[in-house]
């Protein structure tokens, strides 16, 4: 698409707070000078909120403090005026009851301090899981001039020889210990081996696919996702979009020019071939519903259907975010689904260009790394997109992490209330299961939970461990981590909490999966299922008071994104009169 940019020089927003010798001018300006700030940084430059989801307690993001100096020196070299500003921080690892339950909260709170602030624009700096999605909300919804860097990934992981990944060997080597085959002392030992270095997860989970859909999208340098968090090009990477995010403010280039319906479709292909994690179907619709962009869950399953899997890193493949790094990254998947006619070349970047001008001579250093388009992962990558009596909204497999045995199935419902009865009962060997049977959990969606916990790829039963049974057929409302693997059925719709079909399915009932029909049915007779229904109460009181009050009145399905209802939309960034 043709982009105009604005004439420069022109007066910015900024200048409502120092441009001028008013009393609230002098104050505005005298108050941030007591950082020693020179007066020609608010001579009417681009002031740029560095928006930095730094913290301790997010290990993912801890350092991006280091980064963030990168970003301002960048800045500082376009002529612009960087303003450090720290945000909600939301850790994957460690958040409770889960870091999605915040991810709104953080838009929010990150929408507002934009909106109320001297800020012409943004960089968005990010890392873990939600705080990627979360900063990208709140930069649609003020469209503002804005741009992502990430923190980057860890460096591989290596435990006794053998590549592990975060996650993906974490859920590996705890079913190990089930089964018997790996000792508690060896688990312990692989623990600091897992996270050797600064940096989010190594796999192609969350927080990779997150980084590569912000690429995807156009709203990161091209390059930025693989690049690990300690190789010397990430500060590099950090330094030039420094540079960028001031000059984008001159030009007034803002999400809405890149957020396009176009660009969305490129993410969701990009998804496919990397394999990405089934969270980026959550993210990227509450996003799009940011932006007005008419996004739907069928939209995942249409255009991600014939996309191959290519890239050949954990949890579907072999290999981990580095080697992806060294083999060309993003842009060399993003060159090949150009020239298979699956991507729209001309969807604008951050950097002025277009998707198709940035990589066009790019290479592929690795074959085995980015599979050559004869021997992809998997012939039908991206997501698929299940319906029927059980998800009349819709519910979500990844083919690509998924048991090709498994894809179509029936088998007899083993059914977990929530969580703690999924807990309470897995381990017990009198319980009447086994590898032909589908596990089902309830309460465990953005209400249930509430927040919709990372907990739908349920271990398996030791029992059924110690036979070798790697995989069965799992169905809940929860999502799954990104580095996890499986034929689990996730974002089951409408989620039992509110009275979906899910809430009704009892132990023994027959539940057929045909993912190739895009199937999910429980076998029971239509006027049975009425009858349940009709008969379904909530199994808990709504939370009284605090956030948990608003989050549980106001959070949508998982099949539109699990936004606030109030949030959805684009709200710009004017402000009202100065408090003084
Ligand atoms: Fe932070 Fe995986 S836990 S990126």
């Amino acid at each position: 698409m043709t982009f105009v940019p604005k004439p420069w020089p022109r007066t910015l927003r900024s200048q409502e707070w120092f441009g001028g010798t008013s009393r609230d001018h002098i104050y505005h300006r005298s108050w941030m000078k007591n950082q020693g700030f020179p007066a020609d940084l608010f001579d009417g430059r681009p002031v740029i909120g560095i928006m930095n989801t730094w913290s301790e307690l997010t290990p993912c993001n801890a350092h991006l403090n280091d980064l963030a100096q990168r970003v301002k020196h960048g800045i500082y070299e376009a002529g612009g005026f960087p303003v450090e500003v720290p945000v909600f921080s939301t850790a994957e690892s460690s958040f409770r009851p889960t870091a999605m339950m915040f991810r709104n909260l953080a838009s929010m709170a990150v929408e507002e301090q934009i909106r109320g602030q001297p800020i012409d624009g943004c960089v968005l700096m990010v890392g873990c899981d939600k705080t990627t999605p979360s900063l990208l909300m709140a930069a649609a919804s003020t469209d503002l001039p804005s741009i992502v860097v990430t923190g980057g990934p860890m460096l591989n992981g290596w435990f006794r020889g053998e590549r592990i990944g975060s996650g993906t060997h974490l859920w590996k080597f705890s079913e190990a210990v089930k089964a018997g085959e790996m000792t508690q002392a060896d688990f312990l030992d692989a623990e600091a081996a897992m996270s050797r270095s600064a940096g989010s997860c190594n796999t192609m989970g969350t927080a990779s696919t997150m980084a590569s859909m912000a690429e995807a999208l156009g709203m990161a340098l091209s390059g930025n996702a693989a690049i690990p968090a300690v190789d010397s090009r990430r500060r590099m990477m950090a330094q030039l979009t420094g540079r960028r995010i001031v000059q984008m403010v001159k030009d007034d280039l803002k999400p809405s020019d890149i957020l396009t319906r176009a660009a969305f479709e490129n993410a969701i292909r990009v998804n496919g071939a990397i394999g990405g994690s089934t969270n980026a179907v959550i993210h990227l619709l509450a996003l799009a519903g940011r932006v007005g962009v008419d996004l739907t869950l069928d939209d995942w399953d249409r255009l991600g259907r014939d996309v191959p899997t290519i890239v050949n890193l954990m949890p579907s493949g072999k290999y981990l975010m580095e080697e992806f790094f060294y083999a060309g990254g993003l842009p060399v998947v993003i060159k090949r689904l150009a020239e298979a006619g699956l991507l729209h070349r001309d969807a604008l970047t951050v950097s002025g260009e277009t998707a198709w001008d940035q990589v066009k001579d790019v290479v592929n250093w690795n074959e085995d790394v980015i599979l050559p388009a004869d021997r992809p992962l998997t012939e039908h990558g991206g997501i698929a997109v299940l319906r029927g009596n059980l998800a009349p909204d819709g519910a979500v497999l990844k083919p690509s992490a998924a048991s090709p045995h498994l894809l179509r199935h029936r088998g007899r419902a083993v059914v977990f209330e929530d969580i703690d009865d999924y807990k309470a009962r897995i381990n017990d060997e009198d319980l009447d299961i086994d590898e032909t049977c589908v596990m089902v959990m309830k309460n465990c969606g953005p209400r249930g939970y509430p927040g919709m916990a990372e907990v739908g790829n349920m271990g398996l039963p030791p029992k059924v461990l110690r036979r070798g049974i790697t995989d069965m057929v799992r169905i809940s409302d929860a999502r799954m981590s990104g580095t996890a693997y499986g034929t689990v059925v996730l974002h089951t719709a409408p989620e039992s909490a509110v009275g979906g079909p899910l809430a009704v399915v009892q132990t023994g009932d027959m539940i057929e999966l045909d993912v190739p029909a895009r199937r999910l049915h429980l076998d029971i007779p239509d006027d049975e299922l009425a009858r349940r229904l009709a008969g379904w109460r909530p199994a808990a009181p709504p939370p009284q008071g605090g956030y948990a009050q608003i989050f549980h009145q106001h959070v949508q399905g998982a099949d539109t994104g699990a936004d606030f209802d109030f949030l959805r939309g684009c709200r710009g960034a004017e402000v009202g009169r100065d408090s003084h």
